[in-house]
């Protein structure tokens, strides 16, 4: 038997005024996205802005459906929007904000975990570590990588023969 460990570290930030400029940018292109969250059964208005090695950066929200499972994260719907938009591009940077009623959160919200799962493989096949920005009212948290918030990822099919 081996015992192993596993450390992860991550940056937290006071206000959006410590952070890299790019970084401060990105998470306010998020803050401006929870706007266009449509979620009128949960009242949690999450936008996600994603950075893209082309400069471009592609906003997504979440966005409920009266069919319950239906509906979509935030940041699922910025990552496949912008697979679906610009395919050859690199996920360089993704960050999120959540209002409750109107309030942006007191604490960062975390990806779920199935957009974790979604993200890490934008990731894997970015070949770069995509930097993940949490923010809230009273911190920001930054992640070097998704793999930092989901070391373990499901990533056994082989993509050759699923095509
Ligand atoms: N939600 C997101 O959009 N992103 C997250 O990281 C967590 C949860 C959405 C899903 C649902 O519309 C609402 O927030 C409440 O769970």
């Amino acid at each position: 038997m081996q015992k192993k460990q596993l450390n992860i570290s991550y940056q937290v930030y006071q206000s959006k005024d410590e952070l890299p400029a790019e970084w401060a940018s990105l998470l306010q292109r998020a803050t401006e996205a929870t706007e266009r969250s449509y979620a009128p059964y949960s009242n949690f208005n999450v936008g996600a802005a994603i950075l893209l090695d082309n400069g471009e950066v592609v906003c997504g929200s979440n966005q409920e459906n009266a069919a319950y499972p239906s509906g979509l994260c935030a940041e699922r719907s910025a990552c496949y929007y912008a697979g679906a938009a610009f395919p050859g591009a690199r996920m360089l940077a993704i960050a999120v904000a959540a209002r409750q009623d109107g309030k942006l959160t007191e604490t960062p919200t975390y990806p779920c975990g199935a957009c974790r799962q979604a993200l890490v493989q934008y990731e894997n096949r970015g070949g770069v570590p995509m930097t993940v920005i949490v923010g809230s009212a009273t911190r920001i948290e930054v992640f070097d990588s998704v793999k930092d918030l989901l070391p373990f990822a499901f990533d056994n099919l082989d993509e050759s023969v699923m095509i």
